[in-house]
């Protein structure tokens, strides 16, 4: 009997931790996660049923964002008195071992932060984020293989990354193909939100919810090379810093790396009321990656996720699919 509830109460303990790892942010909110419970562990999958093959081929910001489920799986294990460790397997599964252990701290824990963080593409306020506050971003743990680099808003690298975010969207708004799986992945109204719950919600674009018909017109006057680096400009204005993720090698495990040190990073700057957003643009075509490490004198640097940091108002959530859908059978 007292074996069985422990069982329970562990199983109860892994589905908590599972359901925390679906809150991190993935490529378009596809979700391409799975997992599968063991005794004393956990395994992530990639789904890649919910691959982006346009803009991301070689499914490395699939496998990035399988990272961020890892962090997020992990924080809260650590929140339920569980030590974990992460090993990858040679066929790219992630397996996280699961202990438990009295000596876990939960004190300084960013497990409060998984539900609150946010990608934020609004327009910022413009102010600067203080030097100390960047200090404490750059003290989060950085994996091995990854580097972190910070640029200030009004500096001249910030102004070069600017404008391989502009070389990006050229490439990318004349490319049927990114296009068309953008507009795959959009949700255009509440209803057709809450119906898939996952994708790229109008909401969290600040968009108004209208009938179907309507929103698709205005999205497809609005997806073009013009007005996307219209808007931005604006956005890249208001907002205080880059970061700049890159890895020493372009391997899988380097890719999972990255994810968990990008969502540390994440929950730390949700801590600290700090907003985020994406522009990876200039990573996600090879040949501007290689331009943009240059110019930034790190060529022997895979760049690899860019995002923006800065102060603005809370935007609305976007949806999760059930997480119980993403977990596969015992064997
Ligand atoms: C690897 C990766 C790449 C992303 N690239 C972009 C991007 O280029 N532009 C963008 O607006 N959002 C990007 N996102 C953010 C996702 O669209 C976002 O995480 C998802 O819609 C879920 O929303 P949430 O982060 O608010 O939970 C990216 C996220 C990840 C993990």
């Amino acid at each position: 009997m007292g074996i069985m509830s422990d069982v329970m109460a562990q199983n109860a303990d892994y589905l908590f931790m599972i359901e925390n790892a679906t809150k991190a942010p993935s490529g378009h909110n596809t979700q391409p996660w799975l997992f599968r419970i063991g005794e004393s562990e956990i395994d992530i999958y990639p789904n890649f049923s919910r691959e982006l093959i346009a803009v991301d081929p070689r499914h490395r910001e699939l496998f990035i964002s399988l990272g961020c489920a890892t962090e997020n799986l992990c924080v809260a294990a650590q929140q339920k008195g569980y030590r974990t460790e992460v090993r990858v397997t040679n066929d790219s599964v992630i397996r996280i071992l699961i202990a438990k252990d009295e000596n876990v701290q939960t004190g300084t824990s960013l497990f409060p932060q998984i539900a609150v963080r946010q990608t934020n593409r609004s327009v910022y306020n413009g102010k600067i984020i203080p030097e100390d506050s960047i200090f404490q971003l750059k003290s989060i743990a950085v994996e091995p293989s990854v580097n972190v680099h910070f640029y200030k808003n009004g500096t001249l690298d910030y102004a070069r990354i600017a404008d391989m975010i502009y070389a990006g969207n050229r490439l990318q708004m004349n490319d049927k193909a990114f296009k068309t799986e953008l507009a795959e992945w959009m949700r255009y109204n509440k209803k057709h939100q809450n119906k898939t719950r996952d994708g790229l919600s109008y909401a969290t674009f600040g968009a108004p919810n209208v009938p179907l018909f309507i929103a698709k017109f205005v999205m497809s006057k609005a997806v073009n090379e013009r007005i996307q680096n219209k808007g931005d400009r604006e956005k890249i204005a208001s907002s205080s810093h880059f970061v700049l993720f890159t890895t020493k090698d372009d391997t899988v495990e380097q890719w999972i790396a990255l994810g968990r040190t990008l969502e540390r990073l994440l929950l730390r700057s949700t801590k600290m009321n700090i907003a985020n957003a994406y522009f990876n643009q200039p990573n996600e075509e090879a040949g501007l990656a290689r331009d943009m490490a240059k110019l930034l004198q790190i060529s022997n640097e895979y760049p690899t996720i860019l995002i923006r940091l800065g102060y603005g108002k809370q935007m609305p959530y976007s949806l999760r699919r059930d997480y119980r859908l993403c977990i596969l059978p015992t064997e």
